[in-house]
């Protein structure tokens, strides 16, 4: 049985490794944050008896050779980054079970056929480059190395490249994984919604991702005073896009109801000063759905309205498309194992999509990859008041534990 104290000690140092935010943690890819928060989870593995490697965008790895030279890991993990206050679990609980299980593996003497690989991901949640999922899409290849020069911070400019030089390790591993050096992916991750805790489920196996798209929208004005410029002749950068945004809200309300989302998450005026009419607003969208047709019939939509709007207002709006990220279907034959270990621990499970973006995502187009739930407190994530039951971690990484027995034996 997984140890609920370990992992609780491990969610609470991480939950404390964070830039200064009100209650919550905020730790941003490449940061001194993230970087105290690789260390001590680097620290972790190593004190479990794991050897432990960076590579070279950042992701941490501790790994358990298998009695086999040569086969295929089994690679379990989750991102060791957060949103800006965050709760203590988005992530972090795939991570710290993960390293649970390498424990519970060295604890009961086991010694997989496979070898067995803990993985802490960087920049899962996009803050830095607006780019989703950053670290497990340089490990499955999505992106390579050129793409660090086209990669602009969003708040400093400098390229993905420029703060690699001072964030990584001169000796680190390469990014990129072959595709004959993994056999499968789990992730564990909390459910980031209410239903498993409403019902009463111990365990979520998750069936389909949601599709995300990213986009960042400029409108462009002309600055003017507050004070001087009638409201008939004004070119107001900030009235047009709240034009754009209510349209946005309506419209997917209205037509997509319960199965699309958009969300304004991030809004600049531009000077930014109270008495002067903004010259320019940027503002970023993200759009999810299970179908990727409604997202691509979004954008065009929101694309139409934007053009109306700069016509009427004499504006200039931009709409850039900045990540498209398609839905995807988990192995079946991994959520059949998942769902076994559920039934051998008697831990009740139930079948379950995720509105939430994850690595495993990006591991399936490359390798066989699956993900379970364990639930959280009403739902709440990318929040400080996210919570998850001590007794949930416990039954996850225990699942965890058992799905990976099950796999190398079945491999
Ligand atoms: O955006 C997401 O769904 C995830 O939290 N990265
Ligand atoms: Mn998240
Ligand atoms: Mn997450």
């Amino acid at each position: 049985m997984a140890s609920e104290q370990r992992l609780q000690a491990d969610i609470d140092v991480l939950k404390q490794i964070s830039e200064l935010c009100e209650g919550g943690t905020t730790r941003i890819g490449f940061t001194s944050e993230y970087r105290a928060g690789a260390e001590y989870f680097k620290s972790q593995m190593e004190r479990a008896g794991l050897s432990v490697r960076e590579d070279s965008i950042g992701n941490v790895y501790g790994r358990l050779e298998g009695i086999e030279v040569g086969k295929p890991a089994i690679v379990s993990g989750s991102h060791l980054d957060t949103v800006r206050c965050a709760g203590a679990y988005d992530g972090i609980a795939g991570a710290v079970c993960a390293l649970e299980a390498a424990r519970m593996l060295k604890e009961n003497g086991v010694m997989l056929e496979h070898p067995y690989e803990v993985m802490g991901i960087i920049e899962e949640e996009g803050t830095r480059f607006g780019q989703v999922l950053l670290g497990s899409k340089f490990a499955a290849g999505h992106f390579l190395d050129p793409d660090k020069d086209l990669m602009k911070d969003s708040r400093s400019g400098q390229t993905l490249r420029e703060i690699l030089k001072k964030y990584a390790y001169p000796d680190a591993c390469p990014a990129l994984r072959q595709t004959n050096e993994i056999a499968a992916f789990i992730e564990l991750h909390d459910e980031q919604g209410p239903l498993l805790e409403a019902e009463g489920t111990d365990i979520g196996v998750v069936e389909n991702i949601v599709a995300i798209s990213w986009l960042t929208v400029t409108v462009t004005g002309f600055a003017g005073h507050a004070g001087t410029v009638p409201m008939p002749l004004r070119q107001d950068a900030a009235t047009g896009a709240a034009r754009l945004i209510s349209y946005i809200a309506e419209y997917t309300t209205v037509k997509y109801a319960y199965s699309a989302t958009a969300t304004i998450g991030r809004m600049q005026l531009i000077p930014g000063s109270s008495n002067c009419i903004p010259s320019r607003c940027v503002f970023t969208i993200d759009l999810r759905s299970g179908k990727m047709s409604n997202i691509e019939e979004l954008i065009q939509s929101i694309k139409a309205k934007a053009a109306e709007i700069a016509g009427e207002c004499s504006l200039e709006i931009h709409v850039n498309i900045d990540s498209r990220q398609e839905p995807i279907k988990m192995d079946g034959g991994l959520r059949d194992l998942i769902k076994q270990s559920c039934e051998k621990l008697g831990y009740s499970y139930r079948d379950i999509d995720s509105g939430a973006g994850h690595d495993a995502m990006i591991f399936s187009s490359r390798w066989p990859a699956a993900m379970l739930f364990v639930p959280c407190v009403k739902g709440i994530t990318h929040n400080p008041e996210e919570y998850v039951h001590p007794e949930y971690l416990v039954k996850g990484a225990d699942v965890l534990y058992q799905t990976i027995l099950a796999l190398d034996q079945k491999e």
